[in-house]
């Protein structure tokens, strides 16, 4: 299997950048290494049909369940890829990060149990509940900002005194690789898929969608789900470059507010560095679509959704709107932790 060399793009204006070492290298035998680590760690998340929710859509829907993980959201098997992927030194040295939420549970997480120290740097915007979590997991918050770009510039300037780790939340191969194992488990289970909904922060997920699709199911389409008030990933993706966007939404895990060089590269397929297939097309959503899909989860599928989570659903309706596609969809919850103000959105719907 070839490795795929993505670009290494300048960050865009007020972003989160690179990691600023060596080409970053992604490719699917790295996907396969990363299932086989992360086999140690968590189990298969559950997929299941529900027949009112497709009813609803219209189409055969696939959903799977990533709110089922320890942290609550797949974010977990991108901290758990790059602490196994950590040498001594940096081990030694500890790890820095910023994040929203689910990206630092899962960092602190992955630091706690590879023996190392974790320093999350998290804007005033992220949710209280994601904040007391990732305490809970033992790592230092530095609550720093009022959006993830601000936190970002913190944590780098944080690791340059330090010493300590930078890890990039959203260009890091590993993490990508990590990601990308929800999409291998997801097309080894349901062959007869043949559309795949992805809810894009960074696009570090969807890049592994796109990664894990052109090795073993070509033919299957990723489609991109981002909120319309915080539009950078789309943006980017739509041109040639990664660009930064305002990120007005209410959805905490898809608040980013610039492009990623590494994803992008990978999302943009043809026309990106990587060559392959890229996003099929990209959906942006509301924050009130959001809400209605995660109602639509909560009371067809039973389960709990945060906005990020419900996103592939609110994109899928969206699309199932707009356009004739039909066929088998797969909708993946990417996470379930809820913010008080979610909680009461749903309750009183
Ligand atoms: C629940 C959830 N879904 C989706 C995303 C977006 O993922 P990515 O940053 O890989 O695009 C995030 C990002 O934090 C998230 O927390």
């Amino acid at each position: 299997m070839q490795p795929v060399e993505p670009t290494r793009a300048a960050p865009a204006t007020g972003g989160t950048g690179d990691t600023g070492s060596a080409t970053p290298v992604v490719s699917f035998d790295g996907v396969l290494a990363a299932a086989e680590a992360l086999a140690a760690h968590l189990v298969p998340t559950p997929t299941w049909r529900y027949a009112a929710l497709s009813d609803a859509v219209g189409r055969d829907v696939v959903v799977k369940h990533e709110n089922m993980n320890p942290t609550g959201s797949f974010k977990v098997r991108g901290g758990l890829t790059l602490a196994a992927s950590l040498g001594a030194d940096e081990r030694r040295a500890g790890l820095v990060t910023c994040s929203t939420g689910n990206h630092a549970q899962s960092i602190a997480f992955a630091a706690r149990l590879a023996g190392t120290r974790a320093v999350i740097v998290m804007p005033h915007c992220a949710p209280s509940v994601k904040v007391d979590a990732v305490r809970a997991l033992g790592a230092q918050v530095v609550l720093e900002g009022e959006r993830l770009p601000d936190a970002s510039a913190h944590a780098r300037a944080l690791a340059a005194e330090s010493g300590m780790r930078f890890v990039d939340p959203g260009n890091e191969p590993a993490m990508i690789h990590g990601h990308a194992t929800v999409y291998l488990e997801l097309l080894q289970a349901h062959p007869e898929v043949e559309e795949i909904l992805v809810p894009i922060g960074s696009g570090s997920g969807a890049a592994g969608a796109c990664l894990v699709r052109d090795a073993i199911a070509p033919n299957v389409r990723v489609v991109g789900v981002q909120a319309m008030g915080a539009p950078a990933a789309h943006d980017s993706w739509a041109g040639d470059a990664e660009v930064a966007r305002p990120a007005e939404t209410r959805v905490s895990g898809l608040a980013t507010g610039c492009g990623f060089a590494t994803p992008q590269s990978i999302l943009r397929g043809a026309r990106g560095s990587a060559g392959n297939a890229g996003l099929a097309a990209f959906e942006l959503v509301t924050d009130d679509a959001i809400d209605n899909a995660a109602h639509l989860l909560g009371v067809h599928a039973r389960t709990l959704a945060e906005g990020a989570g419900a996103a592939s659903l609110a994109g899928l309706l969206t699309r199932a709107a707009g356009t004739n596609v039909a066929g088998t969809a797969g909708v993946v919850i990417t996470g379930g932790n809820v913010s008080v103000d979610e909680w009461k959105r749903l309750a009183n719907r």
